[in-house]
């Protein structure tokens, strides 16, 4: 035998500041299914993660709770522990990397990387936000784009015509955090020299570490040539301060992936029988994966190689890169309720339900996955209740009945004994390659094959025959090994499952190898249900729970992760400044799109003695405006005329919302007259 392979496996760490979903989910799960098989085939197996806790985005989102970033970061990390907890994502450890095994490792690969003269300084001209005292990520900063004039656009890319521009070039450009509009000034940077690397880059991305879609946008990136990576941050900053450099901080995707290596230093610290430097030395022997979503490939093909060649680290054995999840065909949408979270799903599904949905969906390439609510439904009741579950229910009772609990010696189908066998290598295989939705297609056609011989058989009817009692057992037992070998093949995707049928097997945990061996005169436990059927209103239930969630969210705005953060109430306001406000009751008379703006209806209102016009950011969530047409609204009537590129707005509709489709237009109850004051 072989020995045991050393491998360390990781999931990219996920933002401390927001909940898991199922987008999240997808990529957990597929590491774990990996992970779990390569533990069931006897390797020494190492799946570490951690939250990544570091940046402006973190910093600021505790800042408007009133909370330490510490306190927030603790907080979500419990969130995100039993999230993955309850979806049987089992990690050796999940740390933060906001801990001092990861600040060791930073500065003493940052000292490596300067030493060898891999890092540049140089002043940089940025926006900077003069009420909040801070620079701006591109990301806080919003304004019109300079190519197609859609307005609230972010600093570096334009949502609606795709173009990118440096923030400069925005129109209007504001702060997003304050408002404010920014200012220009400069500071020192710190640059890692990532040209330095070009020929090792090129020759390692081809050397069978990347998947060939992977290899070929790389590729294009490496041949377009390579960029010095800006990697400090100036304070304020939720972050590692760089060694000698007061004031400046290492950017969050400096230090994030380095806390792969500082998770594992952790648990080390706690495992003897795991040595750091065998896993992280040159020239080490073990294996290195990181499971990581499309986005992040640069981080993790280019920057992450680049320095840990350069500090004298070992580089990854493999990128293993997934694509994204859909949801009913489309990205999850809030206000579809296909936004769902871990906790949400996990409320009213089993995890492993969705587990091996996943898994017979996932292969390895990098395509978007959909998960279909109604196909899921279907898939799973059929596959795992119809079929695999199924064999063991319908063969235990007999044996309870008929011979005490106990499995007759012998085997009663050769055959397919036979088949069961000569499957595992394939199957095995595919499980190594990721090929997990093979693995499954392989398994369920075993499972297809032993009900079709069960069915055959008909042990039921033989039940009641005189003198077919020997029959129906050895039948029965047959059946019962056959549902072990699937139960193994289905382990490292089902384990509840494959525990409870052990429970059920009266065995201990059950190995791959263990497949090539049967269970004769041996003493079953009584039989109780392995797995229930998806009730379809439990699906539709977590979907209106998901709405739910976004009801309970609508005054939160998007962060710059794109996560929900609470929208905390302005400042309080005189009674005389509220009542300068002239509201009134609007009849909307026609509703149209207006050339050349993505994101604006001209709305004509009546509101009793005058018609106005008027401009509203609303389009996105009315795509067909003359719905609107005859319904009553709200408007602040007394808002200086504003000279907008398509004409004059006098006035402003009211509306709740974060945004996008998600965009409420307020209404009075029906009587309410166009002009009446809202007081
Ligand atoms: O994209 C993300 O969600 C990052 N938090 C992933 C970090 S992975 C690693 F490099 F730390
Ligand atoms: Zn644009």
């Amino acid at each position: 035998m072989s020995e045991p392979r050393q491998i360390l496996v990781t999931s990219a760490l996920p933002y401390a500041n927001g909940s898991i979903h199922l987008g999240h989910m997808l990529e957990y799960v597929q590491t774990d299914m990996w992970v779990r098989y390569q533990k069931l085939r006897g390797n020494q197996c190492t799946y570490v993660c951690a939250d990544d806790a570091h940046g402006s985005a973190i910093m600021l989102r505790a800042e408007k709770e009133g909370i330490t970033p510490e306190q927030l970061i603790a907080g979500v990390q419990a969130e995100h522990c039993s999230d993955f907890a309850d979806f049987l994502v089992e990690f050796d450890n999940f740390h933060s990397t906001h801990a001092e095994e990861n600040r060791e490792l930073s500065n003493q690969i940052y000292l490596k990387l300067r030493d060898a003269g891999h890092i540049a300084t140089r002043s940089i001209t940025q926006y900077f936000d003069p009420d909040k005292q801070m620079f701006l990520a591109d990301r806080f900063i919003k304004g019109t784009c300079p190519k197609c004039a859609a307005e609230d656009q972010y600093g570096d890319n334009c949502e609606k015509c795709g173009a990118t521009y440096a923030p400069t070039e925005l129109k209007n450009p504001k702060s997003a955090i304050s408002g404010a509009t920014p200012v220009l000034k400069d500071s020192q940077h710190f640059f890692f020299k990532l040209p330095d690397f070009q020929a090792m880059l090129q020759q390692w991305t081809r050397s069978g570490t990347l998947q060939d879609a992977v290899a070929n946008k790389i590729a294009e990136w490496l041949d377009a040539g390579l960029q010095e990576w800006d990697i400090s941050r100036d304070a304020p900053y939720f972050g590692f301060e760089i060694p000698d450099e007061p004031g400046k901080y290492f950017y969050v995707w400096l230090d994030a992936p380095i806390g792969y290596m500082a998770s594992f230093k952790n648990l080390c610290a706690r495992r003897p029988e795991l040595d750091f430097d065998a896993y992280w030395n040159k020239d080490s022997k073990a294996e290195l994966y990181h499971f990581i979503g499309k986005d992040i490939v640069n981080f993790h093909a280019l920057f992450w190689p680049a320095m840990l060649e350069g500090a004298g680290y070992r580089k990854p054995t493999g990128i293993n890169v997934h694509g994204y999840l859909t949801v009913n065909g489309s990205k999850m949408s809030k206000s579809r309720g296909t936004f769902i979270k871990a906790r949400t799903y996990l409320d009213h599904l089993a995890p492993e339900y969705l587990r091996y949905y996943y898994a017979s969906k996932l292969s390895r390439g990098v395509d978007d996955l959909d998960l279909n609510l109604e196909d899921f439904v279907q898939k799973v009741n059929s596959d795992l209740i119809g079929k695999v579950v199924n064999i063991a229910s319908r063969c235990a009772g007999f044996i309870q009945k008929g011979n005490d609990g106990v499995m007759v010696a012998g085997d009663a189908a050769p055959e397919l004994t036979e088949a069961f066998l000569a499957a595992a290598p394939s199957i095995a295989d595919a499980y190594e390659a990721r090929d997990f939705a093979r693995a499954m297609r392989e398994t369920m056609a075993l499972a297809d094959r032993a009900n079709a011989w069960i069915a055959d058989k008909a042990p039921w009817s033989l039940a009641k025959q005189e003198g077919k009692q020997d029959e129906v057992q050895a039948i029965c037992a047959q059946g019962i090994n056959l549902f072990r070998q699937l139960v193994i093949f289905l382990k490292p995707v089902l384990p509840v499952l494959a525990a409870d049928a052990e429970a059920f097997l009266n065995v201990a945990p059950l190995t791959w190898d263990d497949h090539k061996t049967r269970l004769s005169n041996h003493q079953l436990n009584p039989f109780k249900a392995l797995m229930n059927r998806i009730d379809p209103a439990k699906v539709e239930a977590m979907t209106a729970a998901s709405k739910e969630d976004l009801a309970a969210s609508q005054t939160s705005v998007v962060t710059g992760n794109g996560e929900l953060s609470k929208d905390p109430l302005s400042p309080e306001i005189e009674f005389d400044t509220f009542a300068a406000v002239d509201l009134r009751v609007a009849l909307i008379l026609k509703a149209e799109a207006v050339e050349g703006a993505d994101k604006l209806l001209r709305l004509t209102l009546d509101i009793g003695d005058e018609q106005r016009n008027v401009f509203s950011g609303i389009k996105s969530a009315y795509p067909d405006p003359a719905k609107l047409e005859g319904r009553l609204t709200m408007m602040i009537a007394n808002l200086k005329p504003r000279k907008m590129r398509f004409g004059i707005s006098e006035g402003m509709v009211m509306a709740a919302g974060p945004g996008g489709e998600e965009i409420y237009l307020l209404s009075p109850d029906s009587g309410a007259k166009p002009g009446q004051r809202i007081k």
